[in-house]
């Protein structure tokens, strides 16, 4: 039984951006309590959007077994055990590390460019992972994503290199996925060689995709760059951020908050953090001759991330897609130095 007075629930609209409370005055101007006006229509509303949502996106597939690597590659320490050394403090390279850094760095940048131009459609992200795995073994190099970074939290990751589709913000795992026309991949590439890493990455179109994608990615790369361009001896790493944030903001998009620009040498990611937002708390000096990666992540939507369940896919919450490019730099007198050029 309802009070005369009481009008039936009416017909689900779009809900607003922002929900009232239950006790709230309902949106849709009624004059009755939100939660008993729109509350429930509106939360069916959001369940079936989210529902048809996903079924467009980037769904996990088959991850295969894990690929070997030849006895005679050097390996870095977590190679058997996924564990992997926490940096020595040591932040600045002797010439004699710089000339080892300069071919892995270059030997990344090699692979990047051989799995770029692989990527069309049709081809699986895990034929990507295969011929990145055996060509930086041909460079003499181990593709250190493998079995790296096993945590308390998460497993050691399975492949050798990162491929992240659409809005996959970083960490994808390459599996049994065909790349679709439209799409954008990013593929992120380290190597192991003479002992130390380097990181590079880059965002690749597959086929045509539509406008709005490619400003995502053309506004990234710019971002990288503008980072790259902050990098001065003397100065703070908070302003590698802050000229990554300022070009992403302009163009309306937004900057990752959780995953941050590294220092890198013998150790994959050691305990220098770039971030690439805006943090005053972020005040290294950057000084001539460290060694690190910018690689900012820019997102369509919202910043925030969320995990899948694998424990390593990172994906953007609004399902919006992302972009991203790194490179690894060695600060110099006068600014920086690309390595994986
Ligand atoms: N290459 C990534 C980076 O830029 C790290 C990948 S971690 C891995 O820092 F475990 F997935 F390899
Ligand atoms: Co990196
Ligand atoms: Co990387």
């Amino acid at each position: 039984m309802r009070p005369e007075n009481q009008t039936s629930t009416p017909p689900p609209r779009r809900p607003p951006p922002s929900l009232p409370r239950p006790n709230d005055a309902c949106w849709c101007g009624s004059g009755e309590k939100y939660k008993r006006c729109h509350k429930e229509a509106d939360y069916l509303f959001l369940r079936d959007e989210q529902k048809r949502l996903e079924a467009t996106k980037v769904r996990p597939g088959i991850i295969s077994p894990r690929r070997p690597v030849p006895p005679e590659i050097p390996r870095p320490e977590y190679a058997e055990t996924g564990e992997a050394r926490r940096g020595n403090g040591r932040l600045i390279r002797t010439a004699e590390e710089l000339t080892r850094m300069r071919r892995a760095c270059k030997a990344a940048a090699q692979v990047l460019r051989t799995v770029g131009e692989a990527v069309k459609a049709g081809v699986t992200t895990d034929a990507l992972d295969a011929l990145a795995h055996e060509t930086a073994i041909k460079l003499g190099g181990y593709p250190s994503p493998l079995n790296y970074g096993k945590t308390e939290d998460r497993p050691p990751f399975p492949k050798s290199i990162c491929t992240s589709v659409n809005e996959v913000i970083c960490h994808g795992i390459p599996d049994s996925r065909a790349l679709q026309e439209g799409d954008v991949c990013n593929v992120d590439v380290t190597v192991y060689l003479d002992g130390m890493h380097g990181d590079t990455n880059a965002t690749f179109f597959v086929g045509q995709v539509d406008e709005e994608s490619k400003r995502l990615v053309q506004v990234t790369r710019e971002c990288m760059m503008k980072g790259i361009e902050a990098v001065k001896p003397g100065r703070p790493v908070s302003d590698i951020g802050r000229a990554i944030e300022a070009h992403a903001d302009a163009h309306g998009y937004a900057v990752v908050r959780s995953y941050c620009g590294h220092g890198i040498g013998d150790v994959f990611h050691n305990d220098l953090q770039i971030p690439h937002y805006f943090d005053p708390k972020a005040n290294a000096r950057m000084e001539p001759g460290m060694t690190f990666t910018i690689e900012p992540m820019i997102n369509a939507g919202v910043w925030q991330n969320r995990l899948w369940d694998d424990y390593w896919t990172v994906v953007t919450a609004d399902l919006k897609r992302s972009a991203q490019f790194e490179h690894t730099i060695l600060v110099t007198e006068s600014g920086a130095e690309i390595l994986t050029q």
